[in-house]
Order: structure tokens, then sequence, then C-alpha cells
């Protein structure tokens, strides 16, 4: 195995960290990682927050589904899915006289540029976290970001074009820190051959039977397998429904609308 494999194997979520904040020539390399990154048209649709600030820290702490080890994670950093830095671009630019003279329609931010965006700012995170990894330095995803964005907007600054698509706890390892490596679903389940497989009832089972008999039993949900237990905890609970309602408040924006919109920040 090579030594990028070996980092993407050890690498797990790391939810406790040394009391040392990043060293600056580590988190510069972290940033060059998240640079280097693959970007649709070399656009760079995302823009990193680097959270520093323990009240901030707190703050999401809270929003984010109450998750205190956030506030003691030494580095956070929110990605956004940003088209508005590109959108602005194009005002001061004329691109909508532009468009008036050559025929093209001027349109606002829609959700092709949101997906992308969307894209864009995963893989500078993802490319963050193996370079962390490799650093010594333990991370941790926490998609809570996307709940309460009134709050998070007027708590970061945004603007109507960047949405906090993902937040990273960054911290070096504990030195009594064991890692556990969980297990993943087999290859069998979610690698096809050109066209997709939709799982039967027997490979549903199959598939799930080790989640299935690691779940509590019995458990404070009254979740009598691994599927009931999972929708207990994740997919029928109040911050999902949350991450949906925000979601879809923040999506208002994101309809190609009228450019006269976007004009108002420039
Ligand atoms: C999009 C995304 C969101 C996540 N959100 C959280 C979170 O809010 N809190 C948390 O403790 N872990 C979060 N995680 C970490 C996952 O729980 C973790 O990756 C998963 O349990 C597998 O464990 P491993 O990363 O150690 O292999 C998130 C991971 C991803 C990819």
């Amino acid at each position: 195995m090579n030594e990028i494999m070996k980092v993407i194997e050890r690498r797990t979520s790391l939810r406790r960290y040394k009391d040392v904040p990043i060293k600056d020539e580590d988190l510069e390399q972290l940033l060059y990682a998240a640079q280097r990154a693959p970007t649709a048209g070399n656009m760079m649709l995302y823009t990193i927050l680097l959270i520093r600030d323990q009240h901030t820290k707190e703050v999401l702490s809270k929003t984010c589904d109450n998750q205190p080890f956030i506030a003691k994670a030494p580095l956070v950093m929110v990605f956004l899915a940003d088209v508005q830095r590109w959108f602005d671009y194009y005002l001061v630019s004329e691109v909508k006289e532009f468009c008036l003279r050559t025929g093209l329609e001027f349109r606002g931010p829609n959700l092709g540029d949101l997906f992308i965006s969307v894209s864009d700012a995963l893989i500078a995170a993802q490319n963050v976290v193996i370079a962390a990894e490799s650093l010594g330095i333990g991370s941790c995803y926490i998609g809570d970001i996307m709940e309460n964005y009134e709050t998070h907007r007027e708590l970061l600054g945004l603007p109507e074009y960047a949405f906090p698509i993902a937040m990273l706890c960054l911290g070096y390892y504990p030195d009594d820190y064991k890692p556990t490596v969980r297990p993943r679903f087999e290859q069998q389940y979610f690698v096809f051959e050109e066209k997709y497989h939709r799982l039967n009832k027997e490979e549903l089972t199959a598939m799930f039977a080790q989640r299935d008999a690691a779940i509590p039993r019995p458990n404070k949900y009254g979740a009598e397998n691994a599927a009931q237990y999972m929708f207990a905890r994740k997919t029928g609970t109040a911050f999902a429904q949350e991450m949906d309602r925000s979601i879809r408040k923040a999506m208002e924006n994101w309809q190609g609308g009228n450019p006269i919109l976007v004009d108002r920040h420039v």
C-alpha cells in the first residue's frame, strides 16, 4: 500500500483534540491542499471560512445539533458553495450589458450553479481531510451546518449565493488516542457494472446483517432492527426536519431569478 492509501485507510473521524492550536505551517498546507483540488471549469466555486473565535465555535456547537466537541476543536473550517463571487464579477464586468448586446440571456444563480459549487466545495474539503490526516491532524465533518440557515447566515456574514455545505472540526490527535476503524458496506452492494442494480430484500438483509447484529437490544427507541434504529436516530429526527426546512429556505434564492436581486450586493 502506498503512503496515500495508508493515510486513506487510517483516517477516522476525530471528535477529541489535543489542546494546541494548528501550526501556521500546517494550516498553510491544508489550505494549499484545498486550493489544488479539482474544481469545475477552474472556477473555484467555494469559500473557506476559518473559525477560531471561541464564541463563534460555541454558537456553532449549539446550532449544529448541540455537539459540544465543536467548541473544543482548535480549528473549524466552514466550506461554502459560493457563486456570489462569480456573479458579482459578472455584474461589475458588465456581463448584463454584454448579454443585451449579443443576444445572450442574463440570469441569476440557479440550481445547476448550486450543485456544481457544492461539488467544488466538498471536493476541496475532502482534500483538506486527507492532507490533515497526513500531518497528524484529525478531522470530523459536521453536516448540521446546513441547519439553521438564517442564524448561520447572520453569524458568518453570508451573502445570498454562498451556502454552507460542510463544516470540518480539525485538531491534532490526543497523545492517548486509539482510532477505531469503522466497517463499511461490502463493495458488491454499491459498485455495479454499467447499470444500476436495485437491491432486493434478500440482498438488503445480507448487506445490513453486520449493522443489524451491532444495534443495542433492547434500545430506547423500541427499534427491532438496524433500519428502525437508524431511522429513529437520523432520518426521522427533528434535526433532519430542520435541515430540510433550512435548505428549502436557502434555496428560495437559487431559482435563476431576477438578476437585479444580485445587483444589490455590488
Ligand atoms: C457529510 C457528513 C456529515 C457528518 N456530520 C457529522 C456530525 O454532525 N457529527 C459527527 O459527530 N460526525 C459527523 N460525520 C462523521 C460521520 O459520522 C463518520 O464519517 C461516520 O460515522 C464514519 O466514521 P469514520 O469517519 O470514523 O470512518 C459526518 C460525516 C459526513 C461525511
